[in-house]
């Protein structure tokens, strides 16, 4: 296969990178040790979908060491890190992905990585299983299974699964205790306001932060506001969440009033137009406007444009809003997830986990795919206790085990 890349030149900075995280996943370099001797994956095909960078690329090839054969496309055109792109190429791996690549290229993208003709897949939104299940049928026959990296492809699959339209089975990696209590929570929570703070060059202390969503990432995003000094005020649509938000501390009202008083805007809820027109004519001169969702359909931006007078780029990742009365509304990334658009995405140490639970997830797969149906599935919970042992291990910490008379006191096996 021939790779499609920006340019192979820039491996050097690529290779760097992914050095540097490397020495912040001991969890993978543990599966990388153990599996690039026994060789699981040995005559099996693979694509990944993900966002393309150096923690990924190092998963991927993790899989390739492990015997597999890798083709990779990246789950975001502004994700995507040229670099590391060019590195994993020299490395062996396959890919298909430029940075801010156009939505058609986006999906040839997709098109070429599927030429491999995969026997498992790694997704991440849901793209890849969409073209499987629409314009590559062929090749569905041949898959043994997948998973799904994030919540919103888990929403996808289920939506499929429910038609009974899912013509494979699919772990849902997001589902897993080892991916979402800290990926979702922590990793969103730091790299989001890591690519705030790059991005803006400005003081989060003070500033009233609005955060749409108090799910997994929505904690840990008002969790580290409120860390750099923020006021923290949270909109929901679900009412128990809405409640945990107050008992956290934080305060609770809907999008239209919350418009009127944010400096900074958060999306993270997976859904879309969560801030549309009326949000944007109430906002104060200067407010800016963040998502890390999914999806960049959470900030109504074509709402946001009809209203404004002008839209140009005031600094890299920032697009200034001049409204008719004068007032101005920024925007960071163009409205895509802010932590890997204009960040490096999750902390490494964090994605240790998360890939962590994909290695183990295809593992489940090669060695039970064939016997599970084609729903979606939950990553079995010995290998969430396998992975909080191993990163405890790594972090130098032992803990406590419970005595026979303990487990039979509390009624354990
Ligand atoms: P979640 O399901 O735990 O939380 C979403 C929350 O948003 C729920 O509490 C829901 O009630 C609320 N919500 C839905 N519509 C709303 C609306 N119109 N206004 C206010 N609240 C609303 O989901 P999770 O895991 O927190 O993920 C959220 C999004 O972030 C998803 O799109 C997911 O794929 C994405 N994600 C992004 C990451 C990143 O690196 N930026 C990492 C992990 C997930």
């Amino acid at each position: 296969m021939e790779s499609m890349i920006r340019d192979i030149k820039l491996a050097p900075s690529g290779h760097d990178k992914i050095e540097w995280v490397k020495n912040f996943m001991p969890v993978m370099r543990a599966v990388d040790e153990e599996f690039s001797r026994t060789k699981p994956f040995a005559g099996k095909k693979m694509v990944i979908t993900l966002h393309l960078e150096a923690k990924t690329a190092y998963m991927a090839e993790v899989f390739m060491h492990a015997g597999a054969e890798v083709a990779i496309t990246g789950s975001n055109p502004l994700s995507t890190q040229d670099d590391v792109a060019a590195a994993l190429v020299e490395d062996g791996v396959n890919v298909f992905a430029w940075h801010d690549c156009t939505e058609e290229e986006y999906f040839k993208f997709i098109d070429e990585a599927l030429k491999i003709e995969p026997d498992f897949i790694i997704d991440d939104g849901g793209d890849l299983v969409h073209a499987l299940h629409t314009t590559h049928r062929d090749l569905l026959p041949k898959i043994v299974g997948g998973s799904e990296e994030t919540t919103t492809g888990v929403h996808r699959l289920r939506g499929l699964a429910q038609e009974g339209k899912l013509e494979f089975p699919m772990i849902a990696a997001n589902d897993a205790y080892m991916k979402f209590l800290f990926d979702n929570r922590y990793g969103t929570g730091q790299s989001t306001w890591d690519g705030i703070m790059r991005t803006t060059n400005l003081v989060i202390a003070g500033k009233t932060v609005v955060i749409a969503g108090y799910g997994w990432c929505g904690k840990g995003g008002a969790m580290r506001a409120r860390g750099l000094g923020a006021n923290v005020v949270i909109t929901e649509v679900d009412p128990i969440k809405a409640i945990e938000a107050v008992f956290d501390g934080f305060r609770v009202m809907p999008m239209d009033e919350a418009a009127k008083i944010g400096d900074i805007f958060l999306t993270l809820t997976g859904d879309k137009d969560v801030i549309v027109k009326r949000h944007f004519e109430s906002m104060k001169d200067g407010a800016m406007l963040a998502n890390s969702g999914h999806f960049d359909c959470e900030i109504n931006i074509p709402e946001l444009e009809s209203l404004s007078k002008s839209r140009r780029k005031v600094r890299n990742n920032i697009e200034e809003f001049l409204q008719k009365d004068g007032r101005k509304i920024y925007l960071l990334a163009e409205g895509r997830l802010v932590n890997l658009a204009a960040g490096d995405g999750h902390p490494a140490e964090i994605m240790d986990l998360s890939f962590g639970v994909q290695f183990f997830s295809m593992m489940h797969l090669l060695e039970h795919g064939k016997e599970l149906k084609k729903e979606v599935h939950l990553m079995p919970n010995e290998v969430n206790v396998k992975l909080a042992e191993l990163k405890l291990k790594s972090l130098g910490m032992a803990i406590d085990t419970l005595t026979p008379e303990q487990r039979a006191y509390l009624n354990l096996e």
